[in-house]
């Protein structure tokens, strides 16, 4: 099962975050997880994955124009498992206005979103993953742990 990772990244946070929630996803048996910028989406393996994680820096207190632009001309992502996660400047910055933002996009397009929520205990993932800058060991730990969650869940569903 194929599972893709698209984010925005100006400077290389949100990358080596996706990148830490990839190395979580691929715990999972079965899956194939894929890292993709918004600048070079392999087409096919989107098409063809099951599940969505989304991620982008915070800016200005919500998700970047750059990948809202992406969602405004990319519809096909309906029916899919979505998820999201935010990079942020610093505790309050809006990551999780940032991450509430994106999933209200996610909804308009037709994907089923999961966080993990509280529902896998500790640590708790409330709306998703968040790092501050690239994170400090304990916030990457939980970008891999949200990575294999998502992952757990998408072949419950689809396998
Ligand atoms: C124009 C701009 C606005 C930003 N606004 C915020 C903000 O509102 N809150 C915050 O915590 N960080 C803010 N940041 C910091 C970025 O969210 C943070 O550095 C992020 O990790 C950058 O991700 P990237 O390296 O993937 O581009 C801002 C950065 C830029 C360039």
């Amino acid at each position: 099962m194929k599972i893709a990772i698209v984010y925005y990244s100006q400077t290389g946070n949100t990358k080596k975050v996706a990148d830490l929630i990839a190395e979580g996803a691929k715990k999972t048996q079965n899956v194939d997880v894929k890292c993709m910028s918004i600048e070079e989406i392999d087409t096919e393996f989107l098409v063809e994955a099951k599940a969505v994680i989304f991620g982008s820096p915070t800016i200005a207190g919500t998700f970047a124009w750059q990948l809202k632009q992406w969602l405004d001309t990319n519809r096909n992502i309906g029916g899919k498992l979505g998820a999201v996660f935010a990079t942020a400047k610093f505790v309050g910055g809006g990551a999780e206005v940032a991450e509430l933002s994106l999933i209200a996009e996610l909804l308009v397009k037709g994907m089923m979103v999961y966080s993990s929520g509280a529902a896998e205990g500790q640590p708790f993932i409330h709306y998703g993953a968040v790092c501050i800058q690239d994170g400090d060991e304990g916030q990457k730990e939980r970008a891999r742990i949200f990575g294999e969650r998502i992952a757990n869940k998408a072949v419950e569903l689809f396998k």
